[in-house]
């Protein structure tokens, strides 16, 4: 069972073994998470996903999976791209916002990384309300069989450090 963190913060501060990115599809980049991280990490992140394109992922990532490359200038070993779900009232897709949480612990199990930053996937751009993403994220976490030693989630406004907060009591 991982420890579960909470932190105040942002998450290209995180010095840990690999630190999730709240990707899109194309992995090319985009604003939130995903231009903070490529912003610090410098263009080897983009060159490792140029590379996903051009081999495993010809059609980009999908909606729930995840994919590693290396940090670049990030005090972390890897980055662990995931895409999330955007957020339907119509349509319930949190099975595929609990797949980001469990494919991403799969593949820092496979990296051997035992310390991981999650962001709050989908409750940003994706619109997510943040107190069901907060639950899933906890929820996911909690219930993952996973060698990972420390869950870390790194939450950027003092209102969702306070939703998550709230979800792990
Ligand atoms: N550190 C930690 N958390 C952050 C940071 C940061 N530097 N920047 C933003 N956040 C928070 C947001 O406040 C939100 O709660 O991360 C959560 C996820 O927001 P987004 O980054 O917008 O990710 P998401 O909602 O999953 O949307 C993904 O946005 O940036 C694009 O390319 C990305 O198309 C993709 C989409």
């Amino acid at each position: 069972m991982a420890e579960l963190v909470l932190v105040r913060g942002d998450i290209t501060e995180q010095e840990v073994d690999a630190v999730v990115n709240a990707a899109n599809s194309t992995l090319l980049g985009g604003g939130g998470v995903d231009g903070a991280i490529h912003r610090k990490g410098g263009p080897e992140i983009l060159a490792a996903c140029r590379e996903l394109r051009a081999t495993e992922y010809p059609d980009g990532l999908p909606t729930g999976k995840a994919v590693a490359t290396s940090a670049g200038k990030l005090p972390a070993r890897w980055v662990i791209h995931t895409v999330g779900p955007v957020y339907s009232a119509r349509e319930d897709r949190s099975a595929l916002l609990a797949s980001c949480y469990r494919e991403s612990l799969r593949v820092a199990d496979e990296l051997g990384a035992r310390t991981v930053a999650f962001p709050a996937v989908s409750t940003g751009v994706y619109g997510w309300p943040m107190d069901d993403g907060a639950r899933l994220a906890i929820e996911t976490a909690r219930a993952a069989d996973t060698a990972v030693e420390q869950i870390r989630f790194v939450l950027f406004s003092a209102d969702a450090y306070d939703t998550f907060a709230a979800h792990l009591r």
